[in-house]
């Protein structure tokens, strides 16, 4: 398909870098459409990690271009890190990666405010990642914020920045009673970033037309999942930006016509980093055990992730809100110790059933799951290579997940290398 959408089908960490990173080997183009390096995208290859918090996971695949669309918050000093750390991996990016001139740029403000937000909020903190995602997209959306285009004029950039950094600093000290930030330290860190990041402002809504008109293979890769989005996920813990499918048509500039087809991602089991509400979580001695089996330990931030049985009523919404044609199942190989296993298939508050997901967040949080119990394989699969190689227990669990949210499966990830995966006609 010329243009595919991988999007997150949970609360993010699904697995999207590795799928992107297969996919991409028939690419030419891979943007990614919104988020900033609250992303953590790992991909293994041959037996080295990488962790990709901006750059697209696709920039490993040498013949790959990959592009950064407006929906994208840049954090230079994070970008350049990354990309010196692919250069010094002996991986070329020169020519290959791009940004648009209208993604937003974060700026040392918005991780202050980022932190102090939350420690205003005290136990009603969001638990974000402190990369400064939402006051960026807060200046954004309040038309005050800093785009990749205004680093074009040095003037411009400057005088924009001194305007932000008097506001800010009217918050830092007024609300919060904290040192205030100094503009020309911003300026001159930035004006160095400003020489490296010239050469990568491109138009990529123009790159991306323009390869779409070519009949060229174009992967948009979205970051975060389905219940992050700002919108659609479990409001107010969520992150400040559009990672459902739909993000990629604003967020790249092109239009809903062009996407040929979106696959979704998701783990064999749930996990989510940071509060919020999460019905089918384990209880302590689960967690402890599939978090250990899974590494599931934030690739941004280290922290723990929480895990839980599959939700099928959230994934379910995500294959209706992202319009899914097919999912990639990662990490079923995690679950392989388990004799049983456990599938939610609805919620149940107050007498009623719910299959679709709530949009009342309370009735979320104080419903009950509603679980399937299947049998487990308690087998090692990880290396299996077709679908016929795993173990009926296995099967089952896969074709009760494609039924219960109405997409079918087509590619299966028993292991972090590109090749421990199992592709499904
Ligand atoms: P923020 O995106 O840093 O504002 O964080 C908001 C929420 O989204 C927090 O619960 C984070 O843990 C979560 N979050 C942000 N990025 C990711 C991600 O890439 N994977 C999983 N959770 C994420």
């Amino acid at each position: 398909m010329p243009v595919t959408v991988v999007v997150g089908g949970q609360w993010g960490d699904e697995g999207k870098g590795k799928i992107v990173d297969i996919l991409a080997q028939d690419a030419n183009i891979i943007a990614r459409y919104q988020g900033g390096a609250n992303a953590g995208h790992t991909v293994v290859y041959n037996g080295r990690k990488y962790v990709l918090h901006l750059v697209p996971s696709g920039i490993l695949n040498a013949r790959t271009i990959c592009a950064l669309g407006a929906g994208c918050v840049i954090d230079p000093a994070r970008l350049l890190d990354e990309i010196d750390g692919l250069i010094s991996a002996g991986i070329n990016v020169d020519g290959r990666l791009f940004i648009s001139h209208q993604a937003h740029l974060i700026l040392p403000y918005h991780k202050i405010l980022d932190a102090l937000n939350e420690k205003r909020l005290g136990d009603g903190a969001i638990g974000v990642t402190g990369q400064g995602i939402g006051p960026a997209y807060t200046d954004k959306y309040s038309r005050c914020g800093i785009r990749m285009v205004d680093l074009l004029d040095k003037d411009t950039f400057i005088e924009k920045v001194k305007v932000n950094v008097e506001y800010k600093n009217r918050i830092i000290k007024e609300l919060y009673n904290e040192p205030t930030i100094i503009s020309d330290s911003i300026v001159s860190d930035y004006l160095g970033y400003r020489e490296r990041l010239l050469p990568l402002i491109k138009d990529v809504s123009v790159l991306l037309n323009s390869a779409i008109a070519d009949g060229r293979v174009i992967i948009c890769e979205g970051a975060q999942g389905t219940l992050l989005d700002i919108d659609w996920g479990t409001y107010p813990y969520v992150t400040s930006s559009h990672s459902t499918a739909g993000g990629a048509v604003i967020g790249l500039g092109i239009g809903p016509t062009r996407i040929d087809k979106v696959l979704g991602v998701i783990k064999a089991y749930t996990t989510r980093v940071g509060k919020g509400l999460f019905p089918t979580e384990f209880e302590a001695e689960m967690q402890c055990r599939i978090r250990a089996a899974g590494a599931e330990f934030g690739a941004t931030t280290g922290r723990a992730r929480r895990c839980g049985w599959f939700d099928a009523v959230i994934t379910r919404y995500a294959a209706r809100l992202n319009s899914v044609d097919s999912w990639a199942l990662t990490k079923l190989d995690v679950l392989s110790q388990l004799k049983t296993l456990q599938i939610c298939v609805a919620y149940e508050y107050e007498g009623q059933r719910y299959e679709q997901f709530p949009p009342d967040m309370r009735i979320v949080e104080r419903g009950k799951p509603i679980y399937d119990e299947l049998e487990g394989w308690n087998a090692p699969i990880d290396e299996v290579r077709r679908l016929s190689g795993l173990p009926k227990p296995a099967h089952k669990y896969i074709e009760r997940l494609a039924e219960l949210t109405g997409a079918p499966i087509e590619m299966v990830s028993v292991g972090r290398e590109r090749g421990e995966t199992i592709f499904i006609e």
